[in-house]
């Protein structure tokens, strides 16, 4: 699938290295990982606990820097653009999901989603509020529209956070164990959520624990030490 021409790929990963600087010294979290993810594809990251997924993560949102090699998200070479407009771009061509919701407490959850449109303006502000509760209705929770995040189930809350993630219409999800702090039920309809929203054509990158995901995933990628794992059966 990834070596047919005719897919385009969302996301380029070259000889991407990233070392943090620590008291002892360099630590290297991801070592020269090279990945390349076609639009359209619902891509699982797992891995053990400190095997560099949210360090990945972080690498394609571009909230973190490569320390070498090149990433590529929706054609843009991340390491090209400056911090104010690696903020722009992040804010238009991906949306994020947190375990931890990371919902504004003091907003309603229908100014939660709104807000990512307002940072970007790339909706005119007299459609802003309507499409936040079309989303809203989209994830199923349309009826907490005006109720601040806290008094949402975390169910909820992550719908919440999902419908904020959709704001401005981003062609790739990045999910960092978004059903991690789900109860058995939430879980599995959060996890049928992004199935539905891959469907739609969107795609996702979610990192995750779940022994469940890969009935919805396309695709697993497995870390290990900051290494993408070969694949049992390839070499
Ligand atoms: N800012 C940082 N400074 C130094 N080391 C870091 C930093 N962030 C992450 N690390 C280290 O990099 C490695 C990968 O961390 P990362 O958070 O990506 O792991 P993870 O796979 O997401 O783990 P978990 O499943 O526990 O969330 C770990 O050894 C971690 O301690
Ligand atoms: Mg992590």
């Amino acid at each position: 699938m990834v070596n047919n021409p005719n897919k385009i790929l969302a996301v380029q990963l070259r000889g991407v290295v990233k070392a943090y600087q620590v008291s002892a010294g360099k630590f290297t979290a991801i070592h020269h990982i090279d990945l390349d993810i076609v639009q359209g594809e619902f891509v699982a990251i797992v891995g053990q606990s400190g095997s560099g997924k949210t360090t990945l993560l972080n690498l394609l949102a571009g909230i973190d820097r490569p320390t070498s090699g090149e990433v590529l998200v929706a054609d843009t070479s991340l390491g090209k653009l400056s911090e104010s407009d690696l903020a722009e771009w992040r804010g238009k061509h991906v949306g994020l999901v947190f375990q931890f919701f990371q919902l504004l407490p003091t907003l309603t959850v229908v100014e939660n989603v709104q807000l990512p449109m307002d940072f970007a303006k790339n909706i005119p502000t007299a459609l802003r509020r309507t499409r936040a509760l079309a989303l809203l209705d989209r994830v199923g929770i349309k009826d907490q529209a005006n109720k601040l995040p806290a008094m949402l189930s975390g169910g909820q809350q992550q719908r919440a956070a999902i419908a904020r993630a959709l704001a401005n219409d981003p062609p790739i999800l990045l999910c960092d164990e978004p059903t991690g702090n789900l109860d058995s039920a939430n879980r599995l309809s959060v996890l049928k959520l992004f199935a539905d929203l891959n469907a739609e054509g969107r795609t996702i990158v979610m990192v995750t624990h779940e022994r469940d995901a890969s009935s919805f995933t396309s695709r697993q990628v497995t870390l290990v030490d900051g290494r993408v794992a070969i694949p049992a059966g390839r070499s």
